[in-house]
């Protein structure tokens, strides 16, 4: 393996001339759950100097335990245990523990489906968290039926629908570990997935809706339970049931004996079912994601420090209030949808919005619609999204009244300025702070992020460590790098919500996180410390450039890329080159209207010149319909490399949104 190599000092004009501050808005600094610099600066102090007073202090505060525990931390580098001795029940602590309260008949999940007319709304459901707690026993109890018990890995492979969130909360009620696989994976994805949990059941539903069409779930689940490995052996022979939840009303085959309908499951139960008494270490769920190399790694995450992680974040980072009615727009494949829709949220008894379809369905306007219909208060996406909705216009967002937002998040990937400038002024109407969370799936909860009542922002930085975390930016020695030079970002102190390792591969864990830098995590990004000690993160290492002995983050190109007026969306990649042993290739989308001509080329060079320098100028501009993206909205570099460098595009592609994006590049270039 050969082992990344740190961003050395680059051209960084662009970012240390970002001299625009945002402080946080009088509202907050009056209400919010932290209102100060200095507030915040003792807090994260405490949390550094005594962590385990503090965690500790921060579990009983906010968790409801069975047990209580004994002993905060043990940690042996690179495994983690917190709260030893100590028992809860996540389901529990998500909703049990409101239903005594005011709380018990607020809504806990407002749903929107995406079929709708343009101009019309969508199906609409809500459910309050005594309903929701009724629903999430009684489906525990079909899983009992079916076969599930503590330990127990469950695929859970549904619709952006209510009973996505209650197959998981269920799973978690009886101790089963939930893995949860986006709905756009494929069949073979499925099969792999299950083959390495060895999991036993499947929930999963007819079909489900994705702009406009149905995306048919089962057939793919039907496909996946009769594949098999080069040795001819079945992947997924551990499955003995799968449920099916009714949703689009497509035809599917029912297999005897193996599938049992979800609605017909629901009459042979009742909705007492209570829960199993959990160890804090056990695990809650395996969510598989991509590395740079090799199939994607099962990552692990387990009871009460992962719940803590997530709550905490979520009111410390999101603000929550009683009134609020918070989106955060991720699909429940992705650990977004897992803390931010799911865990954090119904653990703070707030009310969580989720929407089943595609921003533009039937029109680009849907998601302000939504914000206006539901009054949304808190709005959480990704910069990719942001920049769609750059491209298909003001006057989508213009219609609606979005007066109701107090506050926007950010995440995914870094945020470029003009697309942050963007979400503030036309989204946030320039009154609405922005939140831009740098975290993981092996994080668990966000990392680096502003806190909206103390943190003065700036676009295109996620500012400073959230309670408890200790990031630095270190060089290929590990030892700390000078402010405003790149280098490798790390954590150093364990944190409750760390994963605890890839599902059956303690080698690759250790191989992969633990052994860059002596006793820290390694988070694969590239970042640098600014005067303030913000960090900003580059992007993957791996996506850093070496052009003619200049290091060059592609997401700083990028940036400068789409700063320009014409430029909607763009991706660099490098490409071997005899002389500079990298050229720089972007590849780029414009917006709508503008067409590619060699002027535009020649134009963008200059521009981005202009912005960082003459080195980062792009050897070479492709223009691109469209990127080839994953579905959680990553572009897939790796594919693009392949394609910049002139190669046969190899390797994984399953998760790729839309293959014909790559067919479309690659005959671009014949
Ligand atoms: C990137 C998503 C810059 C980063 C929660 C990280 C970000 C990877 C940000 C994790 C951000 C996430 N600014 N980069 N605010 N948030 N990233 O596992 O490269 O899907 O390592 O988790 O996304 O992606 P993942």
């Amino acid at each position: 393996m050969t082992k990344p190599k740190s961003p050395a000092p680059q051209n960084i004009t662009s970012m240390l001339q970002e001299e625009r501050l945002f402080p946080p808005p009088a509202e907050f600094a009056k209400r919010a759950h932290v209102k100060s610099m200095g507030q915040y600066k003792k807090l994260y102090r405490e949390s550094i100097e005594d962590s385990e007073g503090f965690w500790g202090r921060q579990a009983n505060a906010e968790l409801v335990w069975i047990k209580p525990w004994k002993e905060v931390l043990r940690w042996k580098a690179p495994n983690a245990k917190w709260f030893l001795g100590g028992q809860l029940n996540v389901a529990a602590n998500c909703l049990d523990r409101h239903l005594n309260t005011p709380t018990a008949n607020k809504a806990a999940l407002i749903w929107e489906g995406e079929p709708a007319a343009p101009g019309q709304m969508g199906e609409e459901r809500v459910l309050t968290y005594q309903q929701l707690h009724r629903e999430v026993c009684m489906f525990a109890n079909v899983l009992k039926r079916n076969g599930v018990g503590k330990g127990d890995r469950v695929i859970i492979y549904l619709p952006m629908v209510p009973e996505a969130a209650i197959a998981m909360l269920a799973c978690a009620r009886i101790g089963a570990v939930h893995s949860v696989v986006f709905g756009g994976f494929s069949a073979q994805s499925v099969a792999d997935r299950i083959f390495d949990c060895q999991a036993k059941l499947v929930i999963t539903a007819d079909g489900g809706y994705r702009r406009g069409s149905i995306v048919p779930l089962k057939k793919s689940v039907d496909e996946a339970l009769v594949l098999k490995d080069a040795t001819g052996a079945l992947l997924a022979k551990t499955i003995e049931k799968v449920i099916v939840l009714r949703r689009a009303s497509n035809d599917i085959h029912i297999t005897e004996g193996r599938d049992v309908w979800w609605h017909r499951e629901l009459e042979y139960v009742d909705a007492n079912c209570p829960a199993a008494k959990m160890d804090s270490e056990a695990p809650l769920f395996i969510l598989y994601t991509s590395g740079s190399t090799g199939k994607p790694k099962g990552i692990l995450h387990t009871t009460g420090g992962y719940l803590l992680g997530a709550k905490m974040t979520t009111k410390y980072v999101f603000d929550i209030q009683e009134t609020d009615v918070y989106w955060c727009t991720a699909d429940i494949g992705w650990v977004t949808g897992h803390s931010y829709v799911v865990y954090g949220p119904l653990a703070n008894g707030a009310t969580s919005l989720m929407y089943e379809g595609a921003p533009n369905h039937p029109e680009p306007d849907r998601f302000w619609r939504i914000i206006a219909k539901y009054g949304v208060t808190i709005l959480y996406t990704a910069p990719t999204a942001i920049r769609a909705f750059m491209k298909w216009g003001v006057e989508w967002p213009k219609k609606h009244n979005l007066s109701s937002l107090r506050l926007l998040g950010s995440v995914g990937e870094p945020i470029n300025p003009e697309a942050w400038m963007w979400y503030h002024e036309v989204i946030g109407g320039g009154r609405c702070p922005i939140v831009d969370t740098w975290w993981q799936t092996e994080t668990g909860g966000i990392m680096i992020t502003p806190l909206p009542g103390a943190t003065p922002t700036k676009p295109g930085t996620a500012t400073l460590p959230f309670f408890g975390i200790v990031p630095e930016v270190v060089d290929d020695q590990g030892n700390p790098v000078p402010k405003n030079s790149g280098g490798k970002l790390i954590i150093r102190k364990p944190w409750p919500s760390m994963l605890r390792g890839i599902w059956g591969d303690p080698e690759r864990f250790k191989q992969t996180y633990w052994s860059e830098v002596q006793g820290a995590y390694f988070t694969g990004d590239g970042c640098r410390q600014d005067k303030d000690g913000y960090f900003w993160i580059v992007g993957r290492i791996d996506d850093v450039l070496n052009v003619a002995g200049h290091r060059i983050g592609t997401a700083e190109v990028e940036s400068a890329l789409v700063s320009n007026q014409k430029v909607a969306e763009a991706a660099v990649v490098g490409r071997p080159d005899e002389l500079k042993g990298q050229a720089l290739v972007a590849f780029v989308t414009l917006k709508t209207g503008i067409k590619p001509s060699h002027a535009i080329r020649d134009e963008l060079r200059a521009h981005v010149a202009k912005e960082i320098g003459p080195v980062a100028k792009p050897d070479d501009i492709r223009f691109a319909e469209a990127l080839p993206k994953t579905r959680s909205g990553k572009i897939m570099r790796r594919v693009l490399k392949q394609v910049a460098a002139g190669v046969e595009v190899k390797g994984d592609t399953t998760t790729l949104e839309d293959f014909s994006v790559i067919a479309k590049l690659v005959a671009a270039e014949d």
